[in-house]
């Protein structure tokens, strides 16, 4: 019986930081807004010339000697962000981490990438195609914001976390025990880029088009139910009541959100890790940062019942339970 076990995670966050203050310098807004609002008090962003690609291979080197090994099967990225439209941009950190050969993709699922991610990952190794997998979640947010629009300039970040999973056996520390997704395109419309791509190639006649564009309200509330749903599901096939959740890590969006869905579900406040007011809305980058973040405080160890939630573009959601 082969199960995927997480052995190592490390993160990457870009060195500088614009906090609440500095946008209120440029937009109409105030720290105290988007702090009770949204969690948020500061933001990491890359220079110009930094990649998604840049923080996803550093956050990989530091998972892969979190876990001790020097390379993997496979590589994985999870992003909405890649370097360029062609080539995908995890064979690119494959080879600067030393692993030309390995195959290499990446996996679009905005702000569900990295419960798709996992969910691909341990699937690869659970089957016996393969002994590890290196998933990086990155994103570079900021380079595709408006910097002029209040709704969404306030919320992103930059950053990158990345995990190693690895061949192990039942009960083994870091396994992945369930997960599951979903998907309703038929309201994609609510989180998108929507230029860029074939349908709207660049140059667009509409500027906005290249921005990231979000019905805030519409998808606060579809994002606690659906996350709370989706929880809860999880949780039950794996048979732990909302007690015995050690970690809830939930995507990184809104503080708000996040202490909605665990009212809901009945988590104790102290079990949910909330990580937003040092980086912001990481998108598919959010959970590893916040699981990093977290086991680096000594908030998840050894053994813990950790349940990871997603809901972002798409529209995408999952959940997934393990064993840290
Ligand atoms: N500063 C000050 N005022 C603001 C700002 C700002 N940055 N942004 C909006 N406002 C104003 C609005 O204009 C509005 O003013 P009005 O009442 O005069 O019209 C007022 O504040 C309230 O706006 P709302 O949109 O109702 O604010 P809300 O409390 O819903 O917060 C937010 C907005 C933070 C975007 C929230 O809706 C949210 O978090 N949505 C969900 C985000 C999410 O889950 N994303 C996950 C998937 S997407 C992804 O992560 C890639």
């Amino acid at each position: 019986d082969i199960r995927a076990v997480v052995t190592g995670i490390g993160s990457c966050l870009p060195p500088d930081v614009v906090s609440n203050d500095d946008l209120s310098q440029v937009l109409d807004t105030s720290h105290d807004w988007i702090l009770s609002r949204t969690g948020i008090a500061q933001r990491h962003v890359v220079r110009p010339g930094t990649s998604t690609g840049d923080l996803g291979t550093a956050a990989g080197a530091a998972a892969l000697e979190s876990a001790g090994r020097r390379r993997c099967d496979l590589v994985l990225l999870v992003t909405t962000t890649p370097d360029q439209p062609c080539p995908a941009t995890a064979p690119q950190i494959a080879a600067r981490l030393g692993m030309v050969g390995v195959p290499a993709f990446d996996l679009s699922a905005v702000c569900s990438g990295f419960v798709y991610g996992l969910t691909v990952a341990s699937a690869m190794i659970s089957s016996g195609g393969y002994d590890s997998v290196l998933l990086v979640g990155a994103e570079t947010y900021s380079t595709i914001i408006d910097p002029t629009d209040r709704n969404t300039a306030v919320l992103f970040g930059d950053g990158a976390a990345a995990v190693v999973l690895e061949r192990g056996t039942p009960g083994a520390p870091g396994e992945v025990l369930h997960a599951e997704l979903g998907s309703d395109g038929s309201r994609s419309e609510l989180i998108t880029v929507p230029g860029g791509g074939s349908r709207a190639p660049h140059p667009a006649a509409d500027e906005a088009s290249r921005y990231f564009q979000m019905a805030g309200k519409e998808v606060f509330s579809r994002a606690v139910e659906t996350m709370r749903r989706s929880a809860r599901d999880v949780a039950e096939a794996v048979g732990w009541s909302m007690d015995q959740i050690d970690a809830f890590v939930g995507h990184q969006a809104n503080a708000r959100i996040l202490r909605a869905v665990g009212k809901r579900l009945g988590i104790p406040a102290d079990r949910i890790v909330c990580h937003l007011a040092e980086v912001g809305n990481t998108a598919a980058a959010s959970i590893p940062l916040a699981l990093a973040w977290a086991a680096a405080q000594g908030r998840i160890s050894a053994g813990d019942r950790v349940l990871l939630t997603a809901f972002g573009g798409g529209l995408t959601w999952g959940s997934v339970a393990l064993r840290w």
